[in-house]
């Protein structure tokens, strides 16, 4: 009887050990995901419209973008402009006209790129408004003549060719990787919906979307004027 006794006692303990060892392994949530980083970048806009359900779908996901304008398309969209750096995202420029800057004398190249600036300036007040040229063609001379920072991408979904909301995203979840940056257009409503089901996806398997200055910051990146980058490591 004592040695029934002691084997219960025995197994009573055993159990008890094992339910604590069982407590003491956190549970595999989002908190203990690996975080890791990357850019959404929207060009063309603002667009009335397809900006704004972007904005309101970024702002519910908490997650942060870069937009690059076009001077032509600023007029009449200002409060969009606001709202963009009001909600944390980055705001820059993506020329006047939407030109070839390559096609362009330094003179042309400058001004396409100063008319926007400066209504940025005139809208948010003094700043570093970074220049993506249009289709990704530098302008002759454009380490001298930009004053600002550069941003190309790393993954282009083509999104602008397929209108097509699952195919952006399929295509943006098999070539995103940490610190890539991934074009996109906020004309086009399957690129809003697009952009909104990424994040919700991507944000599922660890990432954050953060604006291009944040994401080079976080790779201890300092940016540099007239420096064209890729991605959030170079
Ligand atoms: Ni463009």
């Amino acid at each position: 009887m004592r040695r029934v006794f002691a084997l219960l006692l025995c197994a009573a303990v055993c159990a008890a050990l094992a339910l604590r060892r069982e407590a003491a392994v956190p549970a595999q949530g989002p908190a203990e995901m690996t975080q890791v980083y990357a850019a959404l970048t929207f060009d063309d806009g603002p667009h009335r419209s397809t900006t704004d359900r972007l904005l309101d779908g970024l702002r519910e996901r908490g997650a942060r973008a870069t937009f690059f304008l076009v001077g032509e398309e600023i007029g009449a969209n200002r409060d969009l402009v606001r709202r963009m750096e009001d909600e944390g995202h980055q705001v820059g420029n993506h020329t006047w006209g939407h030109r070839r800057l390559n096609d362009l004398t330094a003179d042309e190249a400058a001004q396409e790129i100063g008319k926007t600036d400066a209504l940025l300036t005139e809208i948010l007040g003094p700043g570093s408004y970074w220049l993506r040229p249009p289709y990704g063609f530098l302008p002759k001379d454009g380490e001298r003549l930009v004053s600002v920072p550069m941003v190309k991408w790393s993954v282009d979904p083509r999104d602008w060719e397929s209108r097509d909301k699952d195919k952006v995203v399929q295509a943006v979840e098999e070539a995103i990787q940490p610190n890539s940056i991934v074009l996109l257009h906020d004309l086009y409503p399957s690129s809003v919906d697009a952009a909104l089901e990424l994040v919700d996806r991507l944000s599922a398997k660890g990432y954050r979307f953060v604006t291009v200055e944040e994401l080079l910051r976080q790779n201890g990146v300092t940016p540099q004027a007239g420096t064209l980058y890729r991605s959030g490591n170079g």
